[in-house]
């Protein structure tokens, strides 16, 4: 049994980093049980680097892997042989990684090949399809199998790793690290760095957020969804949209095409998170590609249109505040206008919920590494 446990949390990606800062915040109160050190492979950069900053974390090793227009077999290989000397360097007791990206299973994959254990946060959500979402689903399977602890969110989450063979005792059902960094971030008397969001008549408009960016929604299915924005705000006059653009040029290519010169569409840069969860919360609809946000937005009351034919998140489905509307034009059109003229129907989607977590996940994260490692006795109280 070690002194102390010296974990290192690795992640890539924008979302990566907001679900592990809490996570990372909390190892760091505790320097008598753990040592906590952070890579990032930067398979993101602008994106990473200003959650980075605002939580305050610096990196211990940064790979700064990306490219423009960079594949997945960039990632990958980049990613693993860079980590190589970190994880001899370092020697960790414990690799932690977050969710389904390419950096969570390369990182898993990596640690394995040394022989070091692998603590997976959000670990067990499943569409049971493995091209949808693509390469996520596989990437989280993959990872789910290399672990050996399993930060789930939910129960049902946990049922699924049980249902793949995994050992009951080694899953903790946590609730969502994303919660936790969602409660200390939104205020209600919020007010935006950037004046065209403060001009917005949030009280009176019909605002629709709008963001996308799956790798296997991009073209046409992502011309169908723009192109149903564009019939929303032909029929309601008082609708606008803000869409804060990925950074991915292929996204933004087609964005332009059919959004770019509408006047009641902004187009923004990516927002740092903080101005963003609250751009969330003052917006009317929510319409996304995005895993995270369908986690956040329940906890907001926000009704959201989900541009996908898959959910890994069942638990918001049956709550009623998330529905998968697919990319099909016709759909995401007829189910907006739905929202946006029947005052019931809107209503019905616009309750605020909590199936994802009550802001202590990674208190209960901390406590279980603990366990895991026997420096402490005491199971954490499992997420209901
Ligand atoms: C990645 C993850 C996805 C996650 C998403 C969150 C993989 C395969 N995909 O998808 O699971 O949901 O992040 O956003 O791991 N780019 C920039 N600047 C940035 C960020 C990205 O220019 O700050 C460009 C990159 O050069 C790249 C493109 O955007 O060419 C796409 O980035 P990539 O990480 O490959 O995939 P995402 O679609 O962002």
């Amino acid at each position: 049994m070690p002194q102390k446990i010296k974990v290192l949390s690795i992640f890539g990606t924008r979302p990566e980093a907001i679900k592990m800062a809490p996570v990372v915040k909390e190892l760091e109160k505790y320097p008598e049980n753990f040592i906590s050190k952070v890579a990032v492979t930067a398979q993101h950069r602008e994106m990473l680097d200003q959650v980075l900053q605002l939580f305050q974390i610096t990196p211990d090793h940064d790979l700064n892997i990306m490219a423009p227009e960079q594949t997945l077999y960039d990632i990958t290989a980049k990613a693993l042989l860079g980590l190589k000397p970190i994880f001899e360097q370092e020697r960790p007791d414990l690799v932690l990684v977050h969710g389904d990206t390419t950096t969570t299973f390369i990182a898993s994959l990596g640690a394995y090949y040394q022989q070091i254990p692998v603590g997976h946060v959000e670990a067990g959500l499943r569409t049971h399809n493995k091209y949808s979402p693509y390469p996520e689903e596989m990437n989280r399977k993959l990872t789910g199998s290399i672990a050996d602890i399993h930060f789930s969110p939910t129960a049902t989450s946990r049922e699924n790793l049980i249902d793949e063979g995994i050992d009951p005792e080694s899953i903790y059902v946590t609730g969502n690290t994303v919660i936790d960094a969602l409660l200390t971030t939104v205020r209600h008397d919020y007010s935006f760095h950037n004046d065209s969001l403060n001009k917005v008549n949030f009280a009176e408009k019909e605002i629709l957020l709008v963001t996308t960016h799956r790798r296997e929604n991009l073209g046409e299915p992502m011309r169908q969804v723009y192109k149903a924005l564009r019939q929303v705000l032909e029929q309601r006059s008082q609708a606008s949209i803000i869409f804060p653009v990925h950074k991915n040029p292929a996204v933004r290519r087609v964005v332009e095409e059919e959004l770019g010169q509408h006047p009641r569409v902004q187009l923004i840069e990516p927002m740092d998170y903080e101005p963003f969860v609250n751009l969330m919360n003052k917006a009317n609809i929510i319409l996304t590609d995005s895993g995270g946000m369908q986690e956040e937005a329940p906890s907001l009351g926000k009704p959201v249109l989900v541009l996908r034919d898959t959910t890994e998140r069942p638990e918001a489905v049956r709550a009623g505040t998330v529905k998968l509307v697919g990319t099909s034009a016709e759909t995401i059109a007829r189910e907006t206008l739905e929202l946006l003229t029947n005052p019931e129907a809107y209503k019905n989607m616009a309750n605020a919920v909590n199936p994802y977590g009550d802001g202590k996940a990674s208190q209960r994260i901390a406590q279980a590494i603990l366990y895991h490692f026997r420096k402490s006795d005491q199971l954490p109280e499992e997420y209901a």
